[in-house]
């Protein structure tokens, strides 16, 4: 894939850097997407009947089952090239915001340290009554497991549809995605709001904007930059240009001394 040389030139003189991922970046995993058409989770799974306060006070038993399932696969997987270069880019800019709507902790995995959870994480559970985090709970067999303190169910600590959006994290995603020279949509569908509208804050605020997938998006017209492959080969392709240049950039420096 050819990286355009105005793009290269854009992200090297950015200050500050935003990137928005989706599940297209940890599919490379193996953990499957929401929207792909046969591999989406929601192809074969319905998310009213799974991802909803509701559903999980129809049948708590059936929801814990799904995301145990899930669990075990985010935890069985490995962060990707894509994962490891957004980890490695983070060190190249003075601000660096990553936020993120997957709910599988692998950014954190390969090592980014700034990352903004949108959508929760699976691997943290809380009570569904007093919305306490809760890490440890007696194994009574109960399934989904009882809050410790108050006897509540259990359940994953994510976003769910119909619920409202972490306060601080939707603030913190909008202050990134408001105050950056660049901004990166990569591996999202981008049809699940808000976090869809942050691409087009990004724009409206002067960022140059590039998306990365290897599908059109509804973003895809509206980019500055549409890096139309995988993520897990794109983004390595791009830090390998990155870190060349910033090599040379020295060694520029130090010839002239
Ligand atoms: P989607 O499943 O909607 O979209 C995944 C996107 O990743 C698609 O645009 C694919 O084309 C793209 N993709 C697939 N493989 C890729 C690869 N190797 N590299 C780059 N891109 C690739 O997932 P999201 O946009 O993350 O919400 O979905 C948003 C939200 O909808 C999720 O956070 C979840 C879901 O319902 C909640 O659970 C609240």
């Amino acid at each position: 894939m050819t990286i355009p040389a105005e793009l290269i030139r854009q992200v090297a003189a950015a200050r500050r850097v935003t990137v928005l991922t989706g599940a297209g970046v940890s599919a490379e995993s193996g953990v499957p997407t929401f929207r792909d058409a046969q591999t989406g989770l929601w192809a074969k799974f319905k998310p009213e009947e799974l991802a909803t306060p509701r559903a999980f006070r129809r049948n708590p038993r059936l929801v814990w089952d799904w995301y145990d399932w899930r669990r075990k696969r985010v935890a069985d997987a490995q962060p990707n090239p894509a994962h490891h270069a957004l980890a490695e880019m983070e060190k190249l800019f003075p601000q660096f915001r990553l936020i993120t709507q997957n709910v599988d902790g692998l950014h954190q995995r390969a090592g980014s340290r700034n990352v903004i959870e949108l959508h929760g994480n699976i691997t943290r559970t809380k009570c569904f009554d007093e919305g306490t985090v809760i890490s440890i709970w007696p194994d009574t067999g109960d399934v989904p497991p009882k809050c410790p303190n108050c006897g509540g169910l259990l359940r994953p600590d994510v976003v769910w549809f119909e619920e409202p959006m972490p306060e601080a994290e939707m603030e913190q995603a909008m202050q990134a995605s408001t105050h950056c020279d660049v901004f990166f949509s990569i591996g999202t569908s981008t049809v699940v709001y808000p976090a869809a509208s942050l691409p087009f804050e990004a724009l409206r605020n002067g960022a140059t904007v590039v998306e990365i997938n290897p599908q059109p998006t509804p973003f895809t017209s509206e980019a500055h930059h549409v890096l139309t492959g995988p993520a897990g080969i794109v983004l390595p392709q791009l830090l390998a240009i990155l870190k060349n240049n910033r090599k040379n950039q020295r060694l520029r420096k130090t010839s002239f001394i």
